[in-house]
């Protein structure tokens, strides 16, 4: 396959977004959700691979091993708005899923949402990082996708990050959106990813009980050891070693996985210029992220 063009990004309806996200939008305004389904909705760089697999196991580990061992991840939870040539838009796949329930997963901000998800009253789990580390993930991200612009150097980027000109869109505008319908909408549980860091299995519990699923311990179990970074990084189901448009010796999608890799990225004077911005755009003191843990 060749690799498609770098994307320019446009204005979209007041969100920077690029074609791959674009193309398809009527298909994906048109998507009809089930009640069942479970929607995993998240800023870029938040986790979400990490949630996908975690949700993944829970509901079809002990089931289906070989879906497990012959399936990439991202084909068991499609992308909804992904749409490249020559490779099955998010949306086919999402509607070609026979599991039950389906896990499709979203990067688009609140707004976006296709309208069946909310008339249908699905499930959506949120997963959110603190913005620093989001930054440096989303840049090194940039550097080895061909999906995403090119990100040029740090310091620019960073600039463009706090502009909120990054595809989907101002990460202050994302989260707080998403953290806003959390107060209206019961069936939304928010899930950070420092928390996930810091305590998987007490997240997983969590996540059990907002899903209504009790898994044995050894289920449990299976599902801590099978989502930690390293054998997640060694998995070439969750690795993203299967697709073409991502060059892993640039940077592996499996990077880091750390809480406070941004300290080795700023400089003091980008982190003063930072927080000084932080604060203008992040009034809410509900909405707490944890830069360290
Ligand atoms: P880093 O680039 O900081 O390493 P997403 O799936 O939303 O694109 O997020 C990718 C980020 O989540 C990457 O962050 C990746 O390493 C991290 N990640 C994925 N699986 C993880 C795991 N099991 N434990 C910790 N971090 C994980």
């Amino acid at each position: 396959m060749e690799l498609p063009p770098r994307p320019t990004p446009f204005d979209f309806h007041g969100v920077s977004m690029t074609k791959y996200f674009t193309d398809n939008w009527d298909n994906i305004q048109d998507f009809k959700a089930r009640p069942d389904d479970i929607l995993i909705a998240t800023y870029p760089k938040a986790g979400t691979t990490w949630v996908s697999y975690i949700l993944d196991l829970l509901y079809f580990g002990h089931t289906c091993p070989d879906r497990l061992s012959s399936i990439p991840l991202h084909e068991r939870v499609p992308f909804l708005e992904i749409s490249v040539p020559s490779l099955p838009t998010g949306k086919d796949l999402a509607d070609q899923l026979s599991t039950t329930p389906r896990l499709i997963k979203t990067h688009l901000p609140i707004q976006f949402v296709p309208r069946s998800f909310w008339e249908q009253s699905s499930r959506i789990v949120c997963v959110a990082r603190n913005a620093k580390d989001t930054a440096v993930s989303y840049f090194h991200f940039g550097r080895m996708n061909h999906v995403q612009p090119e990100p040029g150097d740090w310091s620019s980027f960073l600039q463009k990050f706090m502009d909120g000109k990054m595809v989907f869109g101002s990460w202050y505008d994302h989260v707080n959106g998403w953290w806003k319908r959390k107060q209206t909408y019961p069936k939304l549980h928010y899930i950070f990813y420092e928390d996930l860091i810091e305590d998987t299995g007490g997240e997983i519990d969590r996540l059990c009980s907002f899903l209504g699923l009790s898994p044995s311990a050894e289920e449990k179990e299976k599902v801590s050891a099978g989502v930690t970074f390293d054998s997640m990084k060694r998995n070439q189901m969750t690795n993203f070693s299967t697709v073409k448009m991502m060059d892993l010796t640039v940077s592996p999608f499996m990077r880091k996985g750390k809480v406070g890799d941004w300290k080795n990225h700023f400089t003091v004077s980008q982190n003063e210029h930072f927080d000084e911005d932080y604060k203008q755009k992040m009034k809410n003191p509900a909405l707490h992220f944890r830069t360290e843990v």
